[in-house]
């Protein structure tokens, strides 16, 4: 598996555990009320588990499996930008949901994750091609 998969499995796995905890405690809260405030983490865990775990996964693992040019995964910058602006932005955004940040704290996040999007668009865009197509055709 290529490093910057490592890097964005063990990153969603992170994610997927604060996410899970976070749901459990609400979970637990909505059947035994354990403090009105709790329901401040409903965000940060849709947060985590949509784009921290899932959009994380698929992107990890899209980089490892998408075709390659003989050995060759392209132009791989774009896709460490993507996990840089993907994790800056789950991280952005569940901060200011938690700690009652300013909109802009938000707003940068979402920016931040809609980067990532792009850069990972950018990184992987050659690589889809069906079989027996090269490069350059
Ligand atoms: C990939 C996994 C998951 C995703 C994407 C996810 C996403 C969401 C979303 C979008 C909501 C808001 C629903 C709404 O407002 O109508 C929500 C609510 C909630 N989730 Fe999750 N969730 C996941 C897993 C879990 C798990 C494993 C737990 C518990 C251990 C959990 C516990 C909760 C609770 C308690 C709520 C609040 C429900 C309510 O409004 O009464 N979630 N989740």
């Amino acid at each position: 598996m290529p490093r910057l998969s490592c890097w964005f499995i063990r990153a969603a796995l992170l994610h997927l555990f604060l996410g899970f905890t976070f749901g459990g405690l609400l979970l637990f809260h909505k059947g035994v009320p354990l403090y009105p405030a709790l329901w401040r983490f409903l965000p940060a865990h849709i947060e985590f588990l949509f784009f921290g775990w899932t959009v994380q996964l698929v992107m990890g693992i899209g980089f490892w499996i998408f075709p390659r040019f003989r050995r060759s995964r392209g132009n791989e910058k774009p896709a460490w930008l993507a996990f840089g602006l993907l994790n800056l932005g789950v991280g952005l955004v569940a901060l200011a949901t938690l700690f009652s940040l300013p909109p802009l704290v938000s707003f940068l996040g979402r920016l931040a994750e809609v980067g990532a999007a792009i850069a990972f668009a950018w990184h992987a865009w050659p690589r889809l091609k069906p079989p027996g197509v090269t490069r350059s055709s």
